[in-house]
């Protein structure tokens, strides 16, 4: 175990080794009932004297974190683990951006990705999707979704969706989300990406700015850049957008469009408080600039979430979009928005001129997932996983990668952020990991120029297995440039 020690500091070394154990068991890189080193191995490797580390353990103890058990040492309480928290102090110096042009194409990227997906053996970090549901369910719901095919199920059908799936996000949004929508609200889209495509179309005109968080999930930048739109990447610190920078830019800029990822956010994991939702959507009214809220990681959290910013929307500024491609299939290319007020007309009109509407034997697939309660248990189920890949996650980072390196906690989604020394070579990185079958995403890509700091996004969805040999060639690498 690495415990990094200051031997200048005023804080005494016992605590200092308290406070580095007591991180890794609040942030769960230390599991319940897990055995802490023993002390004289402690002593050792620390390089302290044993007294020095049996005060550590005493100070541990006494916070209820840690008891000790006759003969065989110290063990992780199973009560001692609180809601995991994004660092507070996970906040990586950067500026504003404004980019000129993006060097490498989205459809680059995504091309990649998909490469990667089809290749046998690779252990994939680097993508945006989850771990797919059971097949003997999907196999079984699919069946049952067409099998009282009636001619409207093979005919075309409305452009905001069928009303019966409709209803049914609408009561879900309620129960998951804490958000009031009525169905006339709902416009069903062809996964998330084309509701975000409609809304920035909608809102935005060539030549004008719209502010996006840096970083930010690239396939938003690219919809942008594609429609002439000019960025401007307000820096994310640990607890979400700045908002002193986004008021100035606000004022000096007046963007026609505030993106943003306020819960479980794509890269970094990060979910904004109720108070910085709050003063986003005052700032927003104030300057009378429309919000697009991307939830696309809704429902994955493992712990409660603040509800969303369309929540407290009382004049209609904020579009709220989601999706199952996160939590079921992105495959089926299912999502949704919620409008309200004026725009939903032109947005339906929109929808229809795009594509006429999402296919119907999709809708019924969501439907029956939906009716039949399997959505529900599968989100119990993923969320169970997926915590316990993050926990593996965590510990593969705090044994295998440089201690300069530091990361976010995300309560979950899929994916954590890593920062890292700015002179390590990002791309050959990568490139060396794809030869030994892992695949990572370098940061660069979700920042508005493809530079800002140097970071890794990395998808704890795989099984623990993998993530422990992924993180291992990972770290390795990223020593090897140290
Ligand atoms: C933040 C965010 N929004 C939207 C999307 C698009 O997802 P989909 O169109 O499959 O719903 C993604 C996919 O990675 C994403 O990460």
């Amino acid at each position: 175990m690495r415990i990094p020690l200051d031997r200048q500091s005023p804080k005494p070394v016992y605590l200092q080794i308290r406070d580095r154990l007591r991180h890794l068991i609040q942030s769960g890189a230390m599991q319940p009932g897990e055995r802490l080193p023993s002390i004289r191995m402690l002593a050792e490797n620390a390089q302290v004297n044993k007294l020095t580390v049996i005060e550590a353990y005493g100070v541990l103890e006494a916070d209820g974190l840690v008891s000790a058990r006759q003969g065989a040492g110290y063990f992780v309480n199973s009560s001692s683990i609180p809601a995991p928290q994004s660092e507070p102090t996970f906040a990586p110096a950067q500026d504003v951006i404004i980019p000129q042009q993006r060097s490498i194409s989205f459809f680059d990227v995504y091309a990649d990705s998909m490469l990667a997906q089809t290749q046998k053996g690779v252990i994939n970090l680097g993508c945006g999707f989850p771990r797919p549901p059971e097949s003997e369910d999907l196999r079984r719901i699919a069946r049952r979704a067409i099998a009282d095919i009636d001619t409207a199920l093979f005919n075309y059908d409305l452009p905001q969706g069928r009303l019966v799936l409709r209803k049914q996000i609408a009561q879900m949004l309620v129960w998951q989300q804490g958000l009031q929508v009525s169905t006339d609200n709902i416009i069903i889209t062809s996964g998330s990406k084309q509701g975000l495509s409609l809304v920035m179309h909608y809102y935005v005109q060539p030549g004008d700015w719209v502010i996006v968080e840096s970083p930010t999930y690239h396939g938003a930048i690219a919809v942008l850049e594609n429609l002439g739109a000019r960025v401007i990447g307000i820096p994310m610190t640990a607890t979400g957008m700045n908002l002193e920078l986004l008021e100035q830019y606000l004022g000096s800029h007046r963007p026609k469009l505030i993106y943003t990822i306020s819960t479980l956010h794509n890269p970094t994991g990060i979910t904004t408080s109720q108070v910085h939702r709050q003063r986003l959507l005052e700032l927003a009214e104030q300057y009378a600039c429309p919000i697009l809220e991307d939830n696309a990681y809704e429902g994955l959290n493992f712990e409660p979430v603040p509800a969303p910013i369309k929540a407290i929307d009382r004049q209609d500024l904020v579009t709220y979009i989601g999706t199952f491609s996160k939590t079921l299939m992105p495959g089926l290319r299912v999502g949704y928005m919620v409008v309200t007020g004026k725009h939903y007309r032109p947005l339906v009109e929109r929808k229809l001129l795009n594509d006429l509407h999402v296919s119907t034997v999709s809708q019924a697939i969501i439907s029956e997932y939906l009716a039949s309660g399997h959505y529900r248990r599968h989100l119990n189920h993923l969320r169970t996983e997926n915590l316990q890949s993050r926990n593996a996650m965590l510990q593969a980072l705090e044994r295998y990668f440089p201690q300069e390196a530091s990361w976010t906690v995300p309560n979950g989604g899929l994916f954590l952020w890593v920062h890292l020394p700015s002179q390590l070579p990002m791309e050959m990185i990568r490139q060396e990991a794809i030869a030994q079958k892992v695949v990572m995403s370098c940061g660069s890509l979700f920042f508005p120029d493809q530079k800002g700091y140097t970071a890794m996004r990395l998808n704890y969805s795989s099984t623990p297995a993998e993530i422990e040999r992924g993180i291992s060639v990972l770290g390795q690498l990223l020593k090897k440039y140290l």
